[in-house]
């Protein structure tokens, strides 16, 4: 691995591009920690704690949620934890040029860095497909999909059993906010990080394995 034994990915691409789905599967394979803020901030809303409160109106409307909300939940993720040596991928943050700028500063306060960025790639109409057809589990956040990824019993999760949510921003009308959210937003960090060099493009149209298999391809260089 690494010199200092610690990994620190980031997984960007469109809503429905799969990035909960790989960063599963690679957070299992390379043992990994999975920060993901949309699960986080699900979570909150689910205990109705303040933050809760404050996310659910921006994330029912596809919107993105200010920036020191995030800072700090991160920030007080990352300091539970042993910040030096914590190997992650992060998905869902940053999503915008400040909050990628932000993250670049608070890494070098603490002498580390990004090792790459993982950019899925995949076109509007397919993330509406992917979308609409997706159930997730309230309790472990897993993802399903109707047709490419069901439950081994139907609308239930394999892991825990729970009934399986159709969640309110995966409807169409609120997807296609999403994606203007993301190519107004977040497609600027992209170029970000391919200026710094750390870039991966990965086409996220095949089918989950081979998404997997290039991703981890990829990711070879640095262990
Ligand atoms: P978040 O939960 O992060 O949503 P997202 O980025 O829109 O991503 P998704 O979770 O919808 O999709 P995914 O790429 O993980 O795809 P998945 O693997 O599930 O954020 C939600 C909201 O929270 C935001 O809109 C915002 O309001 C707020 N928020 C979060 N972070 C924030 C931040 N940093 N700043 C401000 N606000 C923030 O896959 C999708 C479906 O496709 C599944 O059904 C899956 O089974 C299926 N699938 C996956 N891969 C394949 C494949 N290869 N072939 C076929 N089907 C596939």
């Amino acid at each position: 691995m690494t010199t200092n034994s610690a990994l620190r990915i980031i997984m960007l691409g469109p809503p429905g591009s799969g990035k909960g789905t790989q960063a599963t599967r690679i957070c299992e394979r390379y043992n990994l920690g999975h920060v993901s803020t949309g699960d986080i901030l699900r979570r909150h809303i689910q205990q109705g704690s303040e933050l809760g409160q404050k996310a659910e109106t921006a994330m029912a409307a596809g919107e993105l949620l200010p920036d020191s909300l995030l800072y700090q939940m991160l920030e007080e993720l990352y300091e539970d934890r042993d910040g030096e040596h914590v190997s992650f991928i992060l998905d869902g943050f940053p999503r915008s040029l400040e909050q990628a700028e932000a993250l670049e500063e608070f890494l070098q306060n603490r002498g580390q860095k990004v090792h790459q960025v993982v950019m899925l790639m995949l076109d509007d109409e397919k993330v509406v497909a992917r979308l609409a057809g997706r159930r997730t589990c309230p309790e472990c956040g897993r993802s399903y999909h109707l047709l490419a990824a069901p439950p081994r019993i139907e609308g239930v999760c394999d892991e825990d059993g729970t009934e399986l949510i159709w969640r309110t921003d995966d409807h169409e009308e609120i997807i296609r906010r999403r994606l203007q959210t993301y190519h107004q937003e977040t497609e600027p960090v992209a170029t970000f990080y391919q200026e710094q060099g750390v870039l991966r493009e990965v086409d996220a149209s095949a089918d989950m394995d081979q998404v997997e298999a290039r991703i981890a391809s990829g990711l070879k260089e640095l262990m």
